[in-house]
């Protein structure tokens, strides 16, 4: 006999539920709003640092001048990658997704951190600073392992500026440094998204934090999630001109494929963030010769509102970074690499924060299956 369970409390992917409380961060999906700690993503954006922004995440406030300096040099205090991790990290790009570099990156980290046992909040806010320190360093590498290049080790303490100088080997300009820092500024928190419960969930076993981070960057690989800018700009370099995109586009919808970079669980309008990004999309492909992108990236748009726009279906955060970063010289494969080097932040704050009133995560799932009791018939009876 097939039965169901009795609990009809049953929200699939867990859409709308209430998982947590949480005083980080706000997406207003009716509205198109992101907020961090009461300031619009805009401002912060276009005014703040990543790392002012990951210690408001982090702590609640922005930071005092010297509360700056004393979380930067925390950051700072130990923010190499060794050798051994970056062999490590050659052989995995060579073999696999650079995702999967990272993710092992993270679980190397982990591994060899004499602290990674201890779980108290202290332990666990020390561990997330070391990591997210190591970060610049860890995505740095792995994409000179993608370009099969030597690593660069740079003593520049400024986290947006070390990325961009150890990807490339040379110091960024003033502009790609505010864009890269812009684009890292977006992506750093964005509530409930499924890398945030991953990290939160294994947090909330009083796991460690390169544990929870490990698991985050696990689920930020997949297409639906973090994956999707790859896939976006994959998408457009097909479609090739704006004059393509509508037949293509309209014969993907119809075989009912997703248009990657489109569509939002919470925002039924337009991304906040794809609208800041848009603009830097148009003057960096412009200035790199990318305008045909462009131009077929705005045609897509255009398309899918039109078709798709009633049903809530706007251009996401993902849509206009893959140009973003394409233009400023970076490999797509690392795209989704870059995405964890900025979202650390809110996976840290969120998991720091759940630790302070921690219960574990442990839903159920409603049971569809057989209730017997079944008789066991032994392998030899079977037929
Ligand atoms: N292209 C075409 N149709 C879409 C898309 C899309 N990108 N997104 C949603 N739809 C359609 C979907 O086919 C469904 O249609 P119908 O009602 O006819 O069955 C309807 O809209 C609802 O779709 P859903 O997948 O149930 O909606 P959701 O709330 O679960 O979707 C989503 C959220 C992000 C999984 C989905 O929009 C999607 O798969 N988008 C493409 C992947 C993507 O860009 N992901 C990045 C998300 S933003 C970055 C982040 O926060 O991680």
């Amino acid at each position: 006999m097939i039965t169901g369970n009795q609990n009809t409390d049953y929200a699939r992917g867990l859409e709308g539920v209430v998982a947590a409380e949480t005083r980080i961060g706000f997406v207003d999906g009716i509205n198109g709003r992101l907020v961090y700690r009461g300031y619009n993503i805009e401002e912060l954006a276009e005014s703040s640092t990543f790392e002012e922004v990951s210690y408001l995440l982090l702590y609640g406030t922005l930071p005092t001048k010297a509360e700056f300096e004393k979380f930067t040099a925390r950051l700072n205090a130990d923010n190499r990658i060794d050798d051994h991790l970056f062999k490590a990290l050659q052989e995995c790009t060579k073999a696999s997704h650079p995702m999967s570099a990272l993710r092992t990156g993270v679980s190397y980290l982990g591994s060899m951190d004499k602290d990674s046992n201890k779980y108290d909040l202290p332990s666990q806010e020390a561990m997330g600073l070391r990591l997210m320190g190591k970060f610049p360093s860890l995505v740095a590498a792995i994409n000179r392992s993608l370009q099969g290049k030597p690593m660069v080790r740079s003593n520049e303490p400024n986290y947006t500026v070390r990325f961009l100088e150890e990807s490339f080997g040379k110091k960024p300009t003033e502009f790609e440094t505010k864009v890269f820092r812009t684009a890292l500024i977006l992506h750093a928190d964005h509530g409930m998204n499924a890398s945030t419960f991953a990290s939160m969930v294994t947090i909330s076993t009083l796991s460690d934090m390169y544990s929870a981070i490990t698991s985050a960057i696990a689920s930020l690989k997949g297409p639906l999630h973090g994956g999707a800018n790859e896939q976006a700009l994959a998408n457009l370099e097909r479609i090739g001109s704006p004059k393509n995109a509508d037949n293509i586009i309209s014969e993907m919808l119809e075989k009912k494929e997703k248009i990657m970079g489109f569509g939002h669980r919470v925002y039924k309008v337009y991304d906040p963030r794809a609208k800041i990004l848009k603009e830097y999309a148009k003057k960096l492909a412009e200035e790199t010769g990318h305008s045909e992108l462009f131009e077929t990236a705005e045609e897509v748009e255009r398309v899918m509102i039109n078709k798709l726009g009633t049903k809530g279906i706007f251009p996401n955060v993902d849509f206009y970074s893959g140009i973003v970063y394409k233009s400023l010289g970076f490999d797509p494969r690392l795209f989704t690499p870059i995405f964890a080097l900025s979202r650390i932040s809110g996976w840290f704050a969120r998991s720091f924060e759940y630790l302070h009133d921690n219960r574990l995560f442990r839903p159920r799932s409603m049971y569809k299956g057989e209730v017997g009791p079944l008789k066991y018939v032994p392998l030899q009876d079977r037929k």
